[in-house]
């Protein structure tokens, strides 16, 4: 459909999680008309679901140069250290400005921030709101923020496909919204500067810490609009979330890190803490390692779950410091006070995405990327634990500068965008809404945790029978599925769940959170490199 309305800004911010309204209030300071459009309500993204905190050198004795080295050993030779150093130098300042804008970090008596650990950090650096809740305390600041200055937004709005001038460059979005009166339909907002700012991709897999949002619909956007993405192979599988059965689905309940940073142990069903001589750090080894201790030992003991025992934390350590988490595990029946936690792992974050430069810039001049859908090159093949909202908040004020910068130089002048190509095609047919269940199962099944080339060879090929029925359907029809959230939804999760496996299937070695069964070894020789993907757009 051709848009049925149309507006237009200076930059148009996809996603109202930390990187996008860091992005968006930024650009707004500097004097930027800017649009905020996000899926669903402006706090419905992964942020609010963050727990453990932000990551950042900001206690004594810590310094940006130990962050760096923890961020790059848990990367395993693939971050790009300058954009790390980036991310650690800056990093501390960023933070300080989000408490600015108005975020409540938990303090001491004295004054000072609080600082938990997690795993792969050798210091206590990562500072926390609510206890447990600090994503959602982030996200409580930046939407007041954002309302306080005025800024424009809508809700309900999921991004479809970018535009394009005749020379190829951004020129806005096309949207499709729901029940937001005058903008209601599909639309478009017109400007020369898109920042994609729309999370993760946790929803590829049956199971995921991820909210129902976390459709890839910005690697999609990008993908389809020819940019590079990089890195798809590297999903990080969060090591505890709580287990609810070996077929539940959708967004499961997380048990921070933290919860391991302050002393809780991993234990199988024997009551053995199976990580202590695996690793120097045991519980609190990078993410990775200790997601493949849990998988093994469940492997060996033919076990649903292992256990996270905090029973010595006590009743009033829990309430106070683990609220989130206490309700949520006590919601469920069990009680962490009194006994040990069920856990598993469980799709958590995206560690590659839309590759960047150092100002966010992705390869399709004006179209910029940030936060968990970017690969700016910070996590590598494994992405640290909390640094995710810290490389929001820093890659965000870097491309607000540069957006601001090229604004006032003229190079971000408003363009005529091409007529808008019908957005289903043979390429990209509209999927029913039910084959994300479908692409959920054989992610799942395929290309979890520990993969090999039979398991996603057979994940390839039941991916390519859902997207040849799909364009067959079109083919006879010339329209396949009703458009709307749902089925664009499914399209996009289909896209880039085949970027993901081809890439995963390449990937001929075991490296951060690409585990292989077939090729047990990390291969420096072979593969110290990344898998770029631009997808051929008259390609099927
Ligand atoms: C957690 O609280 O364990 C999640 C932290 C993160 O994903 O960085």
């Amino acid at each position: 459909p051709a848009p049925g309305w149309a507006l237009s800004a200076d930059v148009v911010v996809v996603g109202s999680g930390v990187a996008g309204l860091t992005a968006a209030l930024r650009c707004e300071a500097a004097g930027l008309r800017t649009i905020v459009v996000t899926k669903a309500r402006l706090d419905d993204g992964s942020t609010r679901w963050a727990q453990g905190g932000v990551a950042a050198a900001l206690g004594e004795g810590d310094t940006p140069e130990q962050h760096l080295d923890d961020t790059l050993v848990a990367g395993v030779g693939l971050c790009d250290e300058e954009a790390v150093r980036t991310l650690v130098t800056e990093g501390p300042d960023a933070v300080r400005r989000l408490i600015a804008t108005g975020a409540h970090f938990d303090e001491s008596s004295e004054g000072d921030l609080e600082l938990t650990r997690e795993g792969g950090h050798h210091r206590r650096r990562i500072a926390h709101a609510g206890g447990d809740a600090t994503g959602a305390e982030i996200s409580r600041a930046l939407v007041e923020a954002v309302r306080a200055r005025g800024l424009r937004t809508v809700e309900n709005a999921l991004v479809l496909d970018l535009l394009t001038d005749a020379e190829g460059r951004t020129a806005g979005v096309t949207l499709h919204v729901m029940g937001e009166g005058q903008h209601d339909g599909v639309g478009a907002v017109h400007a020369p500067a898109v920042v994609l700012a729309t999370g993760g991709m946790g929803q590829v897999f049956s199971a995921t810490t991820n909210p129902s949002v976390s459709t890839g619909d910005g690697v999609a956007l990008a993908l389809r609009a020819g940019a590079e993405v990089s890195d798809l192979e590297f999903v990080q599988f969060h090591p505890t979330v709580l287990f609810l059965g070996a077929d539940a689905e959708g967004q499961q309940p997380l048990v921070s890190e933290a919860v391991r940073g302050e002393g809780a142990h991993l234990v199988d069903a024997d009551g053995v803490r199976f990580m202590v001589g695996q690793h120097e750090l045991a519980e609190l080894a990078p993410r990775d390692i200790v997601a493949k201790g849990i998988t093994r030992r469940m492997l060996e003991q033919d076990a649903e779950h292992m256990f996270l025992d905090a029973r010595h934390f006590g009743a009033e350590m829990w309430e106070n410091r683990f609220p989130t988490i206490l309700a949520a595990c006590r919601a469920h029946g069990i009680d962490p006070v009194t006994e040990p936690v069920p856990v598993a792992p469980a799709a958590h974050y995206a560690s590659g995405g839309v590759r960047t430069d150092a100002r966010g810039r992705t390869t399709v001049p004006g179209l910029y990327a940030c936060g968990e859908v970017a690969c700016t090159g910070v996590h590598g093949a494994n992405r640290l634990a909390s640094n995710s909202l810290l490389e929001g908040l820093v890659y965000a004020e870097r491309i607000a500068a540069d957006i601001a910068e090229r604004h006032a130089e003229d190079g971000l002048h408003a363009r005529v965008p091409e007529p808008v190509p019908h957005p289903e095609t043979p390429a990209h047919p509209l999927l029913a809404p039910e084959t994300r269940f479908a692409v959920q199962r054989i992610m799942t099944a395929g290309a979890g945790v520990l993969r090999s080339a039979d398991s996603l060879q057979a994940a390839a090929e039941q991916l390519q029978r859902l997207h040849t029925d799909a364009r067959d359907a079109l083919d006879e029809n010339g329209k396949t599925s009703e458009p709307g959230v749902d089925t664009w939804e499914a399209t996009n999760l289909l896209c880039v769940a085949r970027v993901l496996v081809a890439a995963a299937l390449l990937r001929e070695e075991t490296r951060g959170c690409h585990w292989r069964e077939d090729h047990a070894d990390r291969n420096d020789e072979q593969w110290r490199r990344h898998i770029v993907v631009r997808l051929n757009p008259d390609r099927t």
